[in-house]
This record gives structure tokens, C-alpha cells and sequence, in this order.
């Protein structure tokens, strides 16, 4: 079932979950009014109409009315109930051949890892019509991985794993939100599930590796966008959580001790390994580690890029 006040529905399960909330939805809503009209209805006629009302008779009990308002709540607790249930276990029961793709929350990103050893940062990438099985993890607080068009939603816990399923049933591209309170940026936990065909997930895996044909600096920057630097670092000059690309490069810059270092290619590779190592003055310790996120080859490629932003 669709509604034009529910998402659009880009999962198999998507559908049944709608029609349960509709239901839900519509069942309140008419017993909602029911029980209002009804009670109106019986305050106006039995309203105090002059100094000496008559009273009404004493009846304490009607055998067959409370069996109706006993059985029919009582009935509907247990449709909604075993309807749910079933949803419930359609989201996570894993199907045999899925495609196992580990999610991990991180102050304030989500992380993609895919069989192949590729990884992406903010943005999903998966076949259409395939079972996906997410393996979902944190590594710090506790978040929440939530894609609204597949109606799915699961908690990301540090120290375990949850399991969430879905399959796909459309090409496009979908939200993702952290849907749990995990600190000041959670509000830009924001990510995006691209939905494509099997012979584009390939090629993408492929490229998002090792950058397939591109040039380093046209790689990088790519890597830019896709490993989410983006949020913290500009290129254009502007101070942001983190100190501006723009010709940091060669530069030597001031550190919060009051010593200089030379930004030349080993300090930013360890700037992106062990960010906290040398932070420059006026910045917070706030950026995450990127060791195991991004291969060599992809800390070449970005800091070919940032040599090309002077
Ligand atoms: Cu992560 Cu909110």
C-alpha cells in the first residue's frame, strides 16, 4: 500500500510496513472519532437541562456490550501484533546469498566497507534487486543507521554488531540518517544510498579501489567528496572544523604548542592516520582517524589533489 505522507518505498519490505502503518494510522483515527462523537453525543442529551434533573436508571452491567469492547480492542491488538511480527522477522532474517556490506558510525560519518575491499564514506553504493546485509558497528557512541525508503533502522553499538537487512527493488539515490543523538554534528550524520545496476556497482567498486583510469589529483579529489573530508576542510580558503586545503601544501604551520611543522607529504599522511598527532593552533583534536579507511594509493591520490589547491 503507498501513501502520498510516507516516503517513496524502495525496498521489498517497504510495502507492508506502509500498509501496517496505515492501518495503525486509520484504526486510531476512526476510533479516535468514535469515541469523541459519542461521548459529545451522550454530554449534550444528558447535559443538566433544570434545577431538579432526572436521574439516570441505575444499570450496572451490560453483559453483552462489554464482551463487544473487550473482544474487538482485544482482536485488533492481535492482528497489529502478528502483522508486525512477521514484518519484524522480514527485516531481519538474512537471506542466504546476500551481500554483506559492513557499516560502521563514527563521529559524525558512516563508513562502507564492501566484499572487495573497497570502501566509501557518506555515500552507499549497492546492486539493485540484491539482498543486502548490513553488518553495523561504532566505534565510538552510539548511533543509529536509518534509510528511510528501505523503512529499515537499526542502532550502531560500539563494541557489537547489529544486523540489518533489505533488498532493493529500485534504482536511485535514497537518504541515510543517524537517527540517535550522538553528539554536535549528529544533524550532519548524513549520508546517501545509491541504487544501481549489478554492471555499475562492478565498475564502481572497481574505481572507488583504486581510482580506475583518473589522474592522482583527479582521483583525490574525487576522494575528497566520497571520504567525506569535505565536511571539515574547504578548498577554498575558509576556516571550517578544520584548517583550509587551500595552499596548506608546502606551507609551515603554527601547532597549539607554539612549534612550526612543515606540511610536506608525511605530515599529511600522518595527519590523515593519526590526526591528533600534530594539530594545528586553533583547531579542536576533533578529526577521526582515517587508518584503515584509506589505502595507499588513495593517500597519494589526495594529497596529488591537495598539492594542485595553492
Ligand atoms: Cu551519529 Cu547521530
Amino acid at each position: 500500500m503507498k501513501s502520498s505522507y510516507l516516503p517513496e518505498q524502495a525496498s521489498t519490505i517497504a510495502s507492508d510496513i506502509d500498509s501496517l502503518i496505515i492501518f495503525i494510522t486509520n484504526a486510531s483515527a476512526w476510533l479516535f472519532l468514535l469515541v469523541t462523537i459519542v461521548s459529545v453525543y451522550y454530554l449534550w442529551i444528558y447535559r443538566r437541562k433544570n434545577e431538579r434533573p432526572e436521574y439516570t436508571s441505575g444499570i450496572s452491567h451490560n453483559t453483552r456490550l462489554e464482551i463487544i469492547w473487550t473482544l474487538i480492542p482485544t482482536l485488533l491488538v492481535f492482528l497489529i501484533f502478528f502483522w508486525g511480527f512477521r514484518s519484524y522477522l522480514d527485516m531481519n532474517v538474512v537471506p542466504k546469498d546476500a551481500l554483506e556490506i559492513r557499516v560502521l558510525g563514527k563521529k559524525w560519518f558512516w563508513a562502507f566497507d564492501y566484499p572487495n575491499g573497497a570502501n566509501s564514506v557518506n555515500e552507499l553504493v549497492v546492486p539493485q534487486g540484491k539482498p543486502l546485509k548490513f553488518l553495523i558497528s561504532s566505534e565510538d557512541v552510539i548511533h543509529s543507521f536509518y534509510v528511510p525508503a528501505f523503512r529499515v533502522k537499526m542502532d550502531a553499538v560500539p563494541n557489537r554488531y547489529s544486523i540489518l537487512t533489505a533488498t532493493p527493488t529500485q534504482a536511485g539515490t535514497f537518504d541515510i540518517f543517524c537517527t540517535e543523538y550522538c553528539g554536535k554534528s549528529h544533524s550532519e550524520m548524513i549520508g546517501k544510498i545509491r541504487v544501481v545496476s549489478e554492471t555499475e556497482y562492478n565498475k564502481w567498486l572497481e574505481e572507488a579501489e583504486g581510482g580506475g583510469s583518473m589522474k592522482p589529483e583527479e582521483f583525490g579529489k574525487k576522494l575528497y567528496i566520497s571520504k567525506a573530508c569535505v565536511t571539515c576542510h574547504s578548498v577554498d580558503g575558509t576556516a571550517n572544523t578544520g584548517p583550509t586545503w587551500k595552499g596548506a601544501y608546502g606551507k609551515k604551520h603554527k601547532l597549539a604548542d607554539g612549534s612550526e611543522v612543515l606540511a610536506d607529504e608525511n605530515y599529511l599522511r600522518e595527519s590523515m592516520l593519526e590526526p591528533n598527532a600534530k594539530v594545528v593552533a586553533g583547531y579542536q583534536p576533533v578529526m577521526p582517524t582515517y587508518q584503515g579507511i584509506l589505502k595507499q594509493k588513495q593517500i597519494d591520490a589526495i594529497i596529488a589533489y591537495m598539492k594542485t589547491i595553492q
